[in-house]
């Protein structure tokens, strides 16, 4: 991999959480026990001394059970979290399309979300108004567009979404699990628009349920296991080794 083709590098990232390690049923008694500094965690360790780099125009799955980390991993790459220890270097604009919903105002309709989402993401009035009909048409809500978004299933969420992320042509495209959502061919659609951007030499990171979905979209594939890799390389081996275990 040569140095400036490098466009994220992680290193030595771990993460660790601090969970509350009783129930407190009250806030009360929540703010009684923090006074008196009782307030007893747990640490949970999410990632483990994780580090890897991927070249510009790499198009990369993560694979693991459930709580494996992969999400946390891609939070903290997006720069929504910042890793307990170790970092993160990204260089170029990301799109991130982690949870459905992230970004969204339910109060708000379908087109006034894409002028909040999309000014979440960094674009301007003009680039939105030069790029909503687009936007729109792709996320094929029609009419639903003038509809406040809390009456939006969970797949037209994601639908907007993964529209209005897309439209930029980001260096690096960060899709969570948002492709398992939505019907087949809507997703046939959003695969196809991932591959175009591949083609331009966007890098993307991806997690899916579906293994085939990742063996068919990704040239290299980082296996999670309890936060630690367990396996980086060709996208099929990786995904077989996994299947197999
Ligand atoms: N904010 C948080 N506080 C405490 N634990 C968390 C938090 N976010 C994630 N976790 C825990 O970290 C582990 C990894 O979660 P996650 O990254 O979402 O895994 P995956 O996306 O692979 O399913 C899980 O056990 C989860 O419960
Ligand atoms: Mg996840």
């Amino acid at each position: 991999m040569k140095k400036n083709d490098i466009v994220i590098d992680v290193d030595s990232v771990s993460m660790v959480f601090n969970m509350s390690k009783e129930k407190i049923d009250s806030i009360k008694e929540y703010v009684i026990r923090l006074a008196k500094g009782r307030l007893m965690y747990t640490q949970f360790t999410a990632l483990t001394d994780i580090s890897f780099q991927v070249a510009r125009g790499e198009v990369v799955g993560l694979v693991g059970l459930n709580g494996s980390g992969k999400s946390t991993l891609l939070k903290i790459i997006a720069g929504v979290m910042k890793p307990t220890s170790g970092h993160v270097e990204v260089r170029g604009n990301i799109a991130p399309l982690i949870e459905v919903g992230a970004g969204f105002n339910g109060n708000l309709s379908g087109k006034e979300n894409i002028y909040l989402n999309g000014y979440l993401l960094g674009f301007d009035r003009k680039f939105i108004n030069e790029h909503i009909d687009e936007i729109i048409e792709f996320s094929e809500l029609g009419e639903f567009i003038d509809v406040p978004l809390k009456n939006y299933s969970s797949g037209m969420k994601s639908r907007l979404g993964f529209s209005i992320a897309t439209s930029v042509n980001p260096k690096i495209l960060i899709v969570d699990e948002v492709l398992s959502v939505g019907d087949f061919k809507f997703q046939e659609k959003c695969k196809k628009r991932i591959a175009e951007m591949m083609d331009r030499d966007t890098t993307v990171l991806f997690v899916s349920h579906s293994i085939a979905q990742v063996k068919e979209l990704c040239s290299r594939c980082i296996w999670l296991e309890k936060g630690r890799m367990v396996m980086d390389g060709e996208a099929k081996e990786v995904c077989e080794a996994y299947m197999s275990k």
